[in-house]
């Protein structure tokens, strides 16, 4: 069994990610942390726990960070995934309370019980695991891996998708991002270099209503205010496949090509929320020792190897 625990800012494809996790047979989702970023935190934390209830998923939510660690306000992309986070479908108010537990401690305890058995999947913000990080400095040590959804370098074209140079998740706290890349940890980095090669068309989604049951039908429901954004940008209605992309990469690996490289993260100025990789030059005046702690990127993807996984998972719920 792959023990997660899932970190996010339940929007729409975050949803789409936790549902896939909750079918794959292989994952136990033992805690789901969530976090400000597509909706404010009490938002996100509302759709989490509404999610497990109409699932049964069964997992205890944590309420985590409500702003980044730097200086700057969130602004929650409403235009994107809908005023509630979740394409404003009808979420009733009634969905209980979060743990009385924070969601940095959350993270710290459970992986301090089960030192090197966690897989932390993040698809949000970086701030719950940089507070975590604070928390508990040995937290590297003790993680098996962490899979971010974030950041984009460039591979197969893809540079940014909130400014030329940044994507949402890294740009939201570029300073969280940048104290999670050179900690240690054992990171893989699933960014939009291959995130943009995935692309699920509304002929998909129809699908998934039609063979995924009441899954396929909820997830139809909340994309369509992401196609409506998708639409209006691109002028074609289908979307990009971020943070299932993350799940995948938990679940089957080799779909994917990556290679190993030093992250930094650009935490100022017109390019914040860059994200950077490099190795040693060699030239020992410009090399840092943050260069030695190398991350997974990836740079390649098998898009019709992902889709297909995705659809038989999520089938696999009415079986
Ligand atoms: C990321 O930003 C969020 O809007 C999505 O949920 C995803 O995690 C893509 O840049
Ligand atoms: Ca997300």
């Amino acid at each position: 069994m792959k023990q997660i625990i899932f970190d996010t800012d339940i929007g729409i494809d975050d949803a789409m990610a936790l549902l896939f996790l909750h079918f794959a047979n292989e994952v136990e989702i033992l805690s789901i942390i969530s976090g400000y970023g597509n909706a404010s935190i009490e938002r996100t934390t509302v759709n989490a726990l509404y999610m497990n209830k109409l699932f049964n998923i069964n997992a205890p939510i944590f309420s985590g960070a409500s702003n980044p660690l730097g200086e700057n306000t969130p602004e929650f992309p409403d235009f994107v995934h809908g005023i509630n986070g979740l394409g404003d479908i009808d979420i009733p108010e009634d969905v209980g309370q979060p743990e009385s537990l924070g969601g940095a401690q959350a993270i710290v305890d459970a992986i301090r019980q089960n030192p090197g058995k966690i897989t932390i999947v993040s698809v949000g913000r970086l701030t719950n695991v940089a507070l975590a990080l604070n928390l508990c400095p040995e937290l590297p040590a003790l993680v098996k891996e962490i899979i971010i959804m974030g950041g984009a370098f460039g591979f197969n074209g893809h540079y940014g998708n909130v400014s030329p140079v940044a994507e949402a998740n890294i740009a939201g706290d570029p300073k969280a991002a940048d104290l999670v890349f050179t900690s240690g940890m054992p990171i893989t980095v699933v960014g939009l270099d291959v995130t943009l090669e995935v692309t699920m068309e509304e002929t998909y989604f129809d699908a998934l209503r039609a063979e995924a049951g009441l899954a396929g039908e909820f997830i139809y429901r909340i994309s369509q205010c992401y196609l409506d954004f998708h639409e209006r940008v691109h002028g074609h209605r289908s979307c990009p496949v971020h943070d299932p992309s993350a799940v995948a990469y938990l679940l089957q690996p080799q779909i994917f090509g990556t290679i190993d490289a030093s992250v930094r993260v650009v935490t100022e100025g017109d390019a914040a929320g860059q994200t950077i990789c490099g190795n040693p030059t060699g030239h020992s005046e410009i090399d840092t020792p943050t260069l030695s702690k190398t991350s997974k990127i990836c740079t390649s993807v098998d898009a019709d190897a992902l889709l297909h996984l995705y659809h038989r998972t999520l089938a696999s719920s009415v079986n």
